[in-house]
């Protein structure tokens, strides 16, 4: 079985085929990264318009790169929520309009619990990824960071899972992104973060951690504004700086030890906060989705401190894909999860697990 799947919820506009749940046969991601760079964050409205420019050429590709004719398709999968809404939207309605011309099937796909799924693919003849050999085993424990969401969820099987706890404010990814912005260091912040850091001593600086009722639950405003504080006095200035005139002021040694302080910190809390799960509830496999997946040091706290061993997905699976959406959908349609009508699929920005 072969599910195209559709992805436009953020900036990237992306589209791939997945054969059984577990082959990745093709992946094609189109970010209009470059185009937000200079405002320091996504513009929903530059999103939305690339969008429309890609997402054809961005299909087609991913289905001839698979060596895929529309005959060849089982089903359509998309991404309907959470995301931008003009975004969502051009993905939707692309859906919406092939299924119903090739006479496909069409899966609605909640772009968090399709981040999850990125974890099951295993094979490909693809250059250039590195995929775990095994599929996770349930009951699966998944740690889902991104730049608009970080959660802990429990899955007892396919469908069936348990929101443990989730961010009271900012996204993980969110922080990265914002704490780069202060240190003027280019969008998206998590991997020039992560490059800043290389230079920088991780112990400088003791940000503090959220402590909260549901040890679960995150909350990382109050990291973000602990790592303002401290640029503002590393400059001897006080609480009123305006954070958009920091960098240039900071130096590049303050800038380095900052990012590698905060990035400790708010890796250190992912994984906190994972290893209770994984005490409480004995998973028999751990799985980290979203961007911020795609971090070296999380992957590295994670593997030192969790009992049991885990795999990573490559990098390139962690940030928004479509490959990602295909493999959900192929569990839909193998497992008779409901279709969705071609003439009525809305989006939901606001969706949650
Ligand atoms: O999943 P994603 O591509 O889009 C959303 O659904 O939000 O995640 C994007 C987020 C951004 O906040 C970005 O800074 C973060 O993932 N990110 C990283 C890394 N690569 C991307 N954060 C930490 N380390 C990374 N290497
Ligand atoms: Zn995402």
């Amino acid at each position: 079985m072969k599910i195209l799947g559709i992805e436009t919820s953020c900036d990237e506009t992306a589209a791939a085929v997945v054969e059984d749940g577990h082959t990745l046969l093709s992946s094609v991601v189109a970010s209009s990264i470059d185009l937000h760079v200079a405002y320091g964050g996504v513009v929903p409205e530059i999103a939305a318009r690339s969008h429309i420019e890609s997402i054809i050429p961005v299909i087609k590709q991913a289905l001839s790169d698979a060596g895929c004719a529309w005959s060849d398709v089982d089903g359509i999968a998309v991404t309907y929520g959470a995301g931008l809404g003009g975004s969502l939207l051009i993905g939707v309605l692309t859906a919406r309009s092939l299924a119903i011309i090739k006479n496909k099937p069409l899966y609605g796909i909640n772009h968090m619990e399709g981040h999850v799924y990125a974890n099951f693919l295993t094979k490909t003849s693809l250059p250039g990824y590195v995929l775990p050999t095994q599929a996770p085993q349930f009951p699966m424990l998944a740690l889902i960071v991104s730049g608009g969401h970080s959660q802990l969820v429990l899955f007892h099987g396919h469908f069936d899972y348990a929101l443990l706890g989730q961010t009271q404010d900012d996204a993980v990814g969110e922080a990265f992104d914002k704490v780069a912005k202060i240190l003027g260091l280019p969008y998206p912040g998590g991997p020039s973060i992560a490059k800043k850091a290389l230079e920088g001593d991780p112990l400088v600086f003791d940000f503090p951690k959220a402590k909260l009722a549901n040890p679960y639950d995150f909350s990382f405003s109050g990291l973000k504004t602990a790592v303002l504080r401290v640029a503002q006095r590393q400059i001897g200035a006080d609480f009123t700086y305006p954070s958009p005139k920091l960098a240039e002021r900071l130096s590049e040694a303050q800038k380095a030890n900052i990012a590698a302080s905060f990035q400790r910190m708010a890796v250190e809390t992912l994984v906190d906060k994972t290893i209770l799960a994984y005490k409480e509830f004995a998973p028999a496999s751990v799985v980290i989705a979203g961007g911020v997946a795609a971090s070296s040091e999380l992957r590295h706290q994670l593997a030192e401190r969790l009992p049991i061993p885990i795999a990573y997905t490559d990098s390139k699976l962690c940030t928004d894909n479509g490959a990602m959406i295909a493999t959900l959908g192929c569990f839909k349609a193998k497992l008779n999860q409901p279709i969705a009508d071609p003439y009525a699929l809305d989006i939901q920005p606001n969706l949650s697990m």
